[in-house]
């Protein structure tokens, strides 16, 4: 199978993608007979590019490294902005990885409906359209018979998103709890350690885990987006982020997590989603965990899962440090996926 592919953004994970596509190129053929020319890439502020031939990734990378503009190897009529991209653009398969507006999910709601709509694949991993519109985003990706999937919206590429797609098969998922925000796990654990609050979140931006403004991963916006792609996803549920009930990590101090520690217990913010009669209720909360649970041992910028169910009963994943390749990953077995035609596994026929 060929793909073409078109790239909307072209970050920090765009870029990990790119670099992966040509560092997994041979793999993807000898392995899965499957190949792919990129015919084109839209970016905020760098330009934007279409090639009906294909685009020279590894070109494509050296101009936006340098700081130059993506409008270099663009090839016909200028284009407008990225839904006209979307528009136009010779294409099979999107690879999603524009800003993320936790709150709205815009603007890459309306470009998962353009590229759904075109009757293209979808591969997001931004948590904004699977969030605030998953239920219609699936149900145009079923009626066009292509893919939609998003693995690297919760964890990175750890195959949360597959194991419930994949495993979780005949069974009712009765809650699900998580570790999901780096931020604030790193936050927490530095808290334990005795640093203080505005040190520990400078840290974080130091590594690069903290946006510059941290206050969508303190107030858990982003552990809350991220709870609602589970519930809605895995749970049948229909919620949004501001239905979760939320606080975030502002008011902790040195002294509530080693007082935690002393009692056999880590703070953590507990994302949370469990059934109540016939709806689904979300919470993000610090929560003092006891040793013995699971996602107590979850330090500094992992994250875990623990799925319970009416069958398996539980069932946690612990994912390790991650950077944008991670991310990047998810991605790319997305994309495998969609080439095997897994897809159809969630469709009516
Ligand atoms: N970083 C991670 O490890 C990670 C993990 C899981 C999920 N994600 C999700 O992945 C997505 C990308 O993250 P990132 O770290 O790569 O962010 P980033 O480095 O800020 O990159 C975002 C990219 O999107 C482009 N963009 C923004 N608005 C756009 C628009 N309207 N049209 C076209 N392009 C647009 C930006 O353009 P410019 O280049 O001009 O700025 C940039 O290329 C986000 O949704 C994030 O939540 C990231």
């Amino acid at each position: 199978m060929h793909l073409r592919l078109v790239m909307l953004g072209f970050g920090n994970v765009g870029r990990a993608l790119a670099r992966l596509l040509l560092r997994k190129a041979d793999v993807l053929r000898d392995d899965y007979g499957l190949t792919f020319t990129v015919t084109g890439i839209a970016t905020q502020s760098r330009g934007r590019a279409i090639s009906a031939a294909g685009l020279d990734l590894a070109a494509a990378l050296a101009l936006v490294e340098r700081g130059e503009s993506l409008d270099a190897l663009h090839a016909g009529l200028p284009v407008a902005d990225t839904l006209a991209l979307i528009d136009t653009c010779p294409a099979d398969l999107f690879m999603e990885a524009t800003w993320l507006n936790p709150r709205t999910g815009q603007p890459a709601t309306d470009y998962a409906r353009a590229a759904l709509g075109r009757g293209c694949h979808l591969v997001t991993a931004n948590k904004g359209p699977v969030a605030h519109a998953y239920r219609e985003l699936k149900a145009l990706a079923n009626a066009h018979g292509t893919g939609f999937f998003f693995e690297s919206t919760v964890m990175d590429g750890a195959p949360v998103h597959g194991i419930g797609r994949e495993a979780l098969l005949a069974t009712t998922v009765q809650r699900v709890r998580g570790v999901l925000n780096s931020t604030t796990n790193f936050i927490l654990t530095r808290l334990e350690e005795g640093v203080p609050f505005a040190e520990a979140v400078a840290q974080a931006q130091a590594i690069g885990v903290a946006e510059a403004d941290p206050s969508t991963d303190l107030e858990g916006w982003d552990a809350a987006v991220k709870i609602v792609v589970l519930a809605n996803v895995l749970m049948g549920a229909d919620l949004r982020p501001a239905d979760v009930d939320r606080t975030g990590i502002s008011g902790i101090t040195i002294g509530d997590a080693q007082g935690a520690l002393r009692a056999g217990a880590r703070i953590k913010l507990l994302c949370e989603a469990a059934r109540d009669g016939d709806t689904v209720r979300a919470s993000v909360r610090p929560t003092a965990l006891p040793f013995s649970d699971p996602l107590s041992q979850v330090s500094r910028t992992s994250s875990a899962v623990t799925f319970e169910t009416d069958t398996l009963h539980e069932l946690t994943l612990i994912e390790g440090d991650t950077d944008p390749t991670t991310t990047a990953y998810g991605m790319l077995v997305d994309m495998i996926n969609i080439a095997r035609g897994r897809h159809r596994a969630g469709q009516s026929a």
